[in-house]
């Protein structure tokens, strides 16, 4: 079989998002079914919300094997779907469907990406205490996955009239029975959070292209104790992790989390091991990095 070849039998995968132009995706899972000689493409398609419904009908309609959720669709679509992932449900968020025979399944890979990150990064989260900025959808994720985990959550957000950060921190008290602590974002919390902190999570948009120069974390808190995790993968090394580095602490790009969540959904479409170094590769060379 010539994989890169489209066929009869070729199996569709893709993207549904609006906007969808700066997608690394398709370079991701092109490349990795081409290396696997798997008969699967991957397409982006842009779809605006107020079509989502006729979308997911379509992904029936046409046999489409499996796609990616994002931006502005991953809360909206849960309804239209046959089935959740018990994670998926709990987070309110859905980044990838399988179908099998018209039955579309929802799963969240960015929680679960995010957990395989840290973790090959050398970050156990069981027992540990972990602290997490940001209390949006990225943060619900990463705070969920991290409390069944057992770990112990401090998160600091700076918007606290709606505080998002004391609904994750409800959810999770209801879940699992444990306590998150929920602080302001400022220099005095950060500084006592950080004290007696394992890991450190990035989880706004601080520090993302074009405001490189900027760290959620003064570096003089920063310590070698430390892994710092930034969601940020662009630039694929922020100024965080610059600081991190600096100040002697482990650290875990944004792109691993990226890539992992790509990796773990062609898992679940292809029922294959993906190749992962080859879509990180392609996923930083896509960002201009090296
Ligand atoms: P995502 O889906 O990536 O989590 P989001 O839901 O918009 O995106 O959440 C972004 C998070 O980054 C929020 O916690 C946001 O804080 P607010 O709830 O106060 O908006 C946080 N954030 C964004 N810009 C920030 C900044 N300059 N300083 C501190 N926090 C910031």
């Amino acid at each position: 079989m010539e994989s890169s070849i489209v066929s009869g039998k070729t199996k569709i995968c893709g993207v549904i998002g609006d906007p969808i132009e700066h997608t690394m995706s398709p370079v991701m899972h092109n490349a990795a079914f081409k290396k696997l000689g798997l008969d699967y493409i991957y397409i982006p398609f842009r779809v605006r919300a107020e079509e989502l419904a006729q979308a997911v009908d379509g992904i029936r309609a046409l046999n489409i094997r499996g796609l990616n959720v994002t931006i502005p669709h991953k809360v909206a679509i849960i309804p239209m779907l046959d089935g959740l992932d018990p994670v998926a449900e709990k987070i309110g968020a859905v980044n990838t469907i399988v179908n099998n025979d018209g039955n579309l399944r929802g799963y969240n890979t960015d929680a679960s990406g995010f957990l395989r990150a840290l973790l090959e990064g050398g970050g156990e989260p069981e027992g540990k205490n972990i602290v997490i900025l940001g209390a949006g959808g990225a943060s619900r994720a990463i705070s969920y996955i991290l409390a069944e985990k057992g770990a112990h959550l401090t998160i600091l957000n700076r918007q606290l009239e709606l505080d998002w950060a004391e609904v994750i921190a409800e959810l999770i008290l209801e879940d699992f029975e444990m306590e998150v602590r929920v602080l302001e974002l400022g220099f005095e919390n950060l500084a006592a959070a950080l004290a007696g902190a394992d890991i450190l999570i990035n989880a706004t948009s601080v520090g993302m292209s074009p405001n490189s120069e900027e760290s959620p974390v003064p570096a003089d808190l920063l310590k070698p104790e430390l892994v710092v995790f930034d969601i940020v993968y662009n630039p694929i090394k922020t100024k965080l992790l610059k600081d991190a580095e600096a100040a002697g602490a482990r650290i875990v790009v944004g792109v691993d989390m990226l890539t992992w969540q790509g990796a773990l959904a062609f898992e679940k479409w292809t029922e294959q091991p993906a190749p992962f170094d080859l879509m990180r590769k392609k996923a930083v060379k896509a960002l201009g990095g090296a």
